[in-house]
């Protein structure tokens, strides 16, 4: 193992990314973000320098930080702000862990304004290094003209009925087409902006590490012609399997091998946002009149003329956002999971407008909203003074001090909408789904259920995930759609606290954080 060390310079940039220019959040100018790869085992030190004019934080996504909670990079509950103009750096290991993650900040709703980008960790040992000849890592994101600060003060402000966001565009690897001639007048707008192209050689095999880095969006992914073999679910490699039409939530990341098959000629690339499966009420959908909106790239093999594609899409139609069916991700090699469980939660998923009017995302009636600005907020719990009793009444804590054995906890979506959750700290096992608002044990698969890190929670129905408790920390559970974290869906899973206290801190990790009034008797 070796040291990777990277510095992502964070400032905002005039992009267009899909002809449209905007301020973009940037890191080292560019977006999607610099992809940041590393080999299995590898330590990564990670210099993150703040030239945005305001706060941030950036988010390992999918990486477990074993003994590293406090660089889990979650604003509010993890670390204290990295300040404008100044550096934190970041330095972890990945463990055993390998595959597709990606990197976003955890500040606000900074990551829909451009803060993501992909984080791979390659296995010398792959199991299916041998079933294909190149990769290629492909982002898919909504995109939005408005920044997100305006786009949150809109989606909460006193007595607003409407819906999230819509976005303006979509885009692969960064690339997307906006119509211009909905631009408002004096925009700098460039028609026909130019897609992806993924350039392919006849007869090659493509592994396709995709990443839904979107702020609401799920995609429905296909090429033309070209199945998708799946071998790795969110860094979890499975039994291959495959498909023409691929559902992937924000968060979640498939790997798929592609076999340039075909007649050397020109395929579409296809990406759409089922409509009914953003919150959007159907008077205000903008993007593509009321039909589904659809993001386009090129799968390009070498010697076919730069020309669009004339391909049909696959016949099957995809109207749902439901996750790929759990039963076809088989792990490989197999793992069972827990048997029985030593703690559980049941999470209620709702929402409710508070007294101020202010429309508001609850996990089991109370939302999450971090005072940043104040320092008995702003803080960082881990190595706290707290005691576990103390610890849940921290807003929407949920604590388990329990050594040994595995954690359930079931998701009851009371809300109409799918929303897709993502633990931090772990991935679990996806034990069951199904209508209504109670889990049914009998419904559990307690053989070979698929591992993921982000898993879609449909409207009025239940999950339940469980996990062996092996990583003491503090780790945010939430939903991904970044307006409703934003709202207040987010829990913190407060794991084994009692082995946090007095464990050492980096001091680099407290020097940023405001001092704590609270913090008489601070012995760090
Ligand atoms: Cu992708 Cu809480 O993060
Ligand atoms: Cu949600």
């Amino acid at each position: 193992p070796i040291t990777r060390e990277y510095t992502l310079v964070l400032a905002r940039t005039p992009l267009a990314p899909d002809g449209f220019q905007r301020f973009v959040w940037t890191a080292n100018g560019q977006y999607p973000g610099p992809t940041i790869r590393a080999n299995k085992g590898d330590r990564f030190i990670i210099h993150v320098q703040n030239n945005l004019g305001e706060f941030a934080t950036i988010h390992w996504h999918g990486l477990f930080q074993k003994t590293t909670t406090f660089y889990d990079g979650v604003a509010g509950l993890t670390q204290c702000l990295i300040q404008d103009g100044t550096t934190f750096t970041y330095n972890f290991t990945a463990g055993d862990q390998y595959g597709t993650y990606w990197w976003h900040s955890h500040y606000s709703a900074q990551y829909a304004d451009g803060l993501r980008g992909p984080l791979i960790i390659h296995d010398p040992n792959d199991p299916y290094l041998n079933d294909y000849d190149e990769e290629f890592v492909m982002t898919l994101s909504d995109w939005h003209h408005t920044e997100s600060e305006q786009l949150i003060k809109l989606r909460m402000s006193p007595g607003y009925t409407g819906f999230n966001p819509i976005p303006d565009a979509g885009l692969i690897s960064g690339r997307g087409r906006y119509d211009c001639s909905k631009a408002p007048p004096g925009s700098n707008c460039t028609q026909d902006n130019p897609l992806a192209v993924y350039s392919v050689e006849k007869g090659k095999r493509y592994r396709f590490r995709i990443i839904n880095s979107s702020a609401e969006a799920p995609y429905t992914f296909s090429i033309d012609q070209h199945p998708l073999r799946i071998i790795e679910v969110e860094g979890e490699n499975i039994k291959p399997i495959s498909m023409n039409k691929l559902n992937i939530a924000v968060g979640q990341r498939y790997s798929v091998i592609v076999t340039a098959d075909k007649d050397v000629s020109n395929f579409w690339i296809r990406a759409t946002i089922v409509k009914q499966c953003i919150h959007v009420s159907p008077q205000t959908i903008n993007i593509n009149s009321a039909l589904n909106y659809q993001v386009t790239g090129i799968l390009r093999y070498v010697g076919a003329p730069d020309e669009y594609p004339n391909t049909q899409e696959w016949d099957e139609k995809i109207l749902n956002c439901r996750d790929v069916d759990h039963n076809l991700l088989k792990l490989n090699p197999p793992r069972p999971p827990p048997q029985t469980v030593t703690d559980n939660f049941t999470l209620v998923i709702t929402f409710a407008p508070t007294q101020d009017g202010v429309g508001h995302a609850m996990i089991n009636g109370s939302p999450f909203i971090p005072e940043l600005d104040d320092p008995t907020t702003n803080k960082l719990m881990y190595g706290g003074d707290e005691t576990p009793d103390q610890l849940d009444k921290d807003q929407n804590a949920f604590v388990y001090d329990t050594e040994n054995g595995a954690v359930e906890i079931s998701l009851v979506n009371e809300n109409i909408a799918p929303h897709p959750f993502h633990l931090h700290g772990h991935n679990f096992f996806v034990m069951g789904h199904g209508d209504g608002n109670t889990p049914d044990p009998s419904q559990f698969n307690l053989v070979d259920p698929a591992v993921r890190d982000t898993v879609t929670v449909l409207g009025n129905s239940w999950t339940t995930l469980r996990y062996y408790i092996d990583n003491p920390g503090i780790w945010a559970f939430h939903c991904h759609i970044e307006w409703h974290v934003e709202m207040g869906m987010l829990g913190q899973v407060v794991e084994r606290p009692s082995e946090l206290k007095g464990d050492p801190i980096p001091p680099q990790i407290k020097s940023i954080c405001p001092p704590d009034p609270d913090d008489n008797n601070n012995n760090q």
